[in-house]
């Protein structure tokens, strides 16, 4: 029997219209946008303003535009992974939801937070379906309203994230394309660095937490960031050690976009160009696990069947890890 692989076949994504810019910030907190571009990297974000709507919501938009783009069909879809830090609520999963508001009736559909690596980790599951031969169309919805735990008064995090949706078609093939290796990772140690306190089993919403912001993300980002610089220079370059794979042989790098210092710093040890390096952190800050898809959503009709793509990312966790793709089709 021919050997089985895993290929993106199409994107969608769905983008809130609202700008949150620099300058608008700099009149809620004490900041300003020099320090924020210099650094980090960030000019605007989206915010979703839509009253009552989270995460399912974003997600079925950027569902819809993948079909819409593909031709793909909900009544085929057989698996819908949803990576997010923000869900509907904590139950049902934010996967149930979107499908039930999509209207897929047909699927397995779950939730994965690998929080930023949560793509990664959301690829690498269709993958292993798609592998075992149990699924043939898997969408990958990575939704992230951090608009609704971001601490507006807490100038530290609220200027680095933003709203954003993406949904990714996963399908089997027979040719020598798509997800060629996985190489994600975890540790625990960095679970006190970037955290929400309350609000789960161990601390229960009370007055007490509200009064102490202890439902919104905390970062010690100094922390993070010498985490992050190192691991994921580090498991990039040994994705591309273990393949084979020289500078030349790399059409892109598609980093997390989390600061613009940790993606100079990755493509710097692996010796890549900066024309070769996605990035659209100036436009859409942190969006958790949607970057990476929302890069290659952006890219898209650049990109060439047969190109090298090295995903990469680290999160809270830690998380971290890459993924080599060999891109699967052009855009007409
Ligand atoms: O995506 C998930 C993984 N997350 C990451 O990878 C994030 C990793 N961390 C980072 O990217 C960076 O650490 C940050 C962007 C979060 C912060 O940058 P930094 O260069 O590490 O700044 P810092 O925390 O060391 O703060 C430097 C100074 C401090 O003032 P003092 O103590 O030197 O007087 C901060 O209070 O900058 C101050 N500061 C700000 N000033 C203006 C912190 N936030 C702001 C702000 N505007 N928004």
């Amino acid at each position: 029997m021919a050997q089985v692989n895993a290929v993106i076949t199409g994107i969608g994504a769905f983008l809130p219209e609202y700008r949150l810019t620099n300058d608008e910030l700099s009149k809620m907190v004490d900041t300003n946008d020099e320090w924020i571009m210099t650094r980090v990297g960030i000019k605007e974000r989206r915010i979703l303003k839509e009253e009552g709507e989270g995460a399912s919501y974003m997600g079925v938009k950027a569902i819809e535009n993948l079909c819409e783009k593909t031709g793909l069909k909900k009544e085929e879809i057989d698996l819908v992974i949803c990576t997010t830090v923000t869900p509907d609520a904590p139950i049902p999963s934010t996967a149930a939801i979107i499908a039930d508001k999509a209207d897929i009736r047909n699927a397995l559909a779950f939730d994965v937070n690998g929080a930023c690596s949560g793509f990664l980790y959301g690829l690498d599951m269709a993958t292993q379906y798609i592998k075992a031969g149990s699924k043939k169309k898997v969408v990958v919805v990575s939704t992230e309203k951090m608009s609704s735990i971001v601490d507006w008064t807490d100038r530290t995090t609220c200027v680095l994230f933003g709203d954003a949706a993406t949904a990714v078609l996963v399908e089997p093939t027979e040719e020598n394309i798509g997800v060629i290796d996985t190489n994600l990772h975890t540790d625990g140690i960095g679970r006190h660095w970037l955290k929400i306190v309350a609000g789960g089993s161990v601390k229960p919403a009370s007055y007490e937490t509200i009064d102490n912001h202890e439902h919104f993300v905390y970062q010690d980002g100094k922390q993070v960031f010498k985490y992050a610089v190192t691991r994921m220079a580090d498991v990039t370059v040994e994705t591309m050690e273990r393949n084979g794979l020289k500078v030349e042989d790399v059409a892109w790098l598609v980093p997390h976009q989390a600061n613009l210092r940790i993606i100079a710093a990755t493509a710097e040890r692996m010796g890549v160009d900066s024309s070769k390096v996605m990035i659209n952190i100036e436009k859409y800050g942190n969006t958790t696990s949607a970057t990476i898809p929302l890069c290659l959503y952006e890219w898209e009709k650049q990109l060439k069947k047969g190109d090298n793509l090295l995903l990469s990312a680290f999160g809270a966790g830690f998380t971290w890890g890459s993924i080599y793709v060999k891109w699967g089709y052009n855009t007409k």
